[in-house]
């Protein structure tokens, strides 16, 4: 038997597949550019390899999710659904293709699931779903999104809660939230994380008019994938909706300070004072360490900066 990932090539997923395999699991790793397994996979994903089923597929073409299933029937013991878009700019200048790709791309694993008989399905949402709310912010609270992207993350947790309701299928949704460090591939770094951790890159003075007063709950992706793995272990879970963050609320603009006293030279991040994007801290994740027994091992982003940048000297990862 198998733990079907997708968007197993993405920063989330490679780290949910590793510690999958880590675990002794055997995966099946679905991603759009599966057949570049060997330039986006880390190593440590790599030393799994033998364990990996690798598919190439696109989850918003129901057939090919279809076959997917098919191929693998009988072998799928659960899913840990990843495969989608974050709020990048890109969505508010293509809506319909990124609402189809996050909702019916969700969908569309959801069905081949239940007709294949997959009873264990695992959605990763966002803290987007609390929209500009502050923290601490609860699992209980009602979910105001305040851009498209949280809208499709908060349908795709009702697609994902009500598919399990009416096929008695074992549901949960981790809400995770600004996820940093090793894997994460330069291109895609929106603008908060590079201001926040491209020196660590070797990438320097970067400038913006706002953001030093933004307070966010940054998590280390290492510990995003223990709580992601330990809500998709405890199916069928005591709630179904978990945050999974470090908890804590950090001021982005001490974030920069401290990538520049660990570098110990000027990195030349500068930012205005102010809010960069309409998202608050930190989510709660009192609801996740009491029933996964999840604990942030990067609770204190100073460690998180600190492993992140040994991984990035030690690692050939994105360079050549
Ligand atoms: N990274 C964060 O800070 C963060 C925060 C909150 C929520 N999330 C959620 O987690 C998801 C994963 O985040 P990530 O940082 O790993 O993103 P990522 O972009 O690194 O990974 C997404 C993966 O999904 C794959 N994919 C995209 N579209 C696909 C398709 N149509 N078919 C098959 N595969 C497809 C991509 O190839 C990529 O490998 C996000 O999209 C978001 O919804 C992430």
């Amino acid at each position: 038997m198998a733990i079907l990932v997708t968007g197993a090539l993405g920063h989330i997923g490679m780290w949910v597949a590793t510690r999958l395999l880590e675990e002794g699991d055997s995966v099946i790793a679905f991603d759009q550019h599966m057949a570049e397994f060997d330039r986006l996979a880390t190593d440590e994903l790599k030393a799994h390899s033998a364990r990996i089923e690798r598919e190439t597929g696109d989850v918003t073409d129901p057939a090919a999710v279809e076959a997917l299933f098919a191929k693998h029937a009988g072998k799928i013991d659960g899913v840990i659904h990843i495969a989608s878009v974050a709020g990048v700019p890109a969505f508010t200048e293509q809506p319909r293709r990124f609402i189809d790709l996050n909702v019916m791309g969700t969908v569309n694993v959801l069905d081949a699931a239940r007709t294949h008989g997959v009873k264990k399905f695992t959605f990763i949402s966002s803290g987007a779903v609390y929209g500009t709310r502050q923290g601490p912010m609860k699992e209980a609270d009602c979910p105001t999104p305040s851009d498209l992207y949280g809208a499709t993350k908060l349908a795709g947790e009702e697609m994902t809660l009500k598919f399990g309701d009416t096929y008695g299928m074992e549901t949960v949704c981790t809400r995770v939230y600004f996820v940093y460090g090793p894997g994460r591939r330069p291109d895609p770094m929106f603008p908060i994380y590079r201001w926040a951790f491209a020196p660590l890159d070797g990438v320097m003075g970067l400038s913006h008019e706002s953001g030093a007063d933004q307070m966010l709950d940054f998590t280390h992706v290492f510990d995003t994938a223990q709580g992601i793995v330990k809500a998709h272990r405890a199916l069928p879970t005591k709630n179904r909706i978990y945050n999974i963050t470090s908890g804590v609320a950090v001021r982005l603009g001490d974030v920069v300070d401290f990538v520049k006293d660990h570098l110990g030279t000027k990195t030349g991040i500068t930012l205005g004072p102010g809010k960069a994007v309409p998202r608050g801290a930190p989510l709660d994740i009192s609801r996740a360490k009491a029933d996964l027994g999840f604990e942030p091992e990067f609770a204190d982003i100073r460690n998180g900066i600190r492993h992140y940048h040994t991984w990035l000297q030690d690692s050939d990862y994105g360079k050549a």
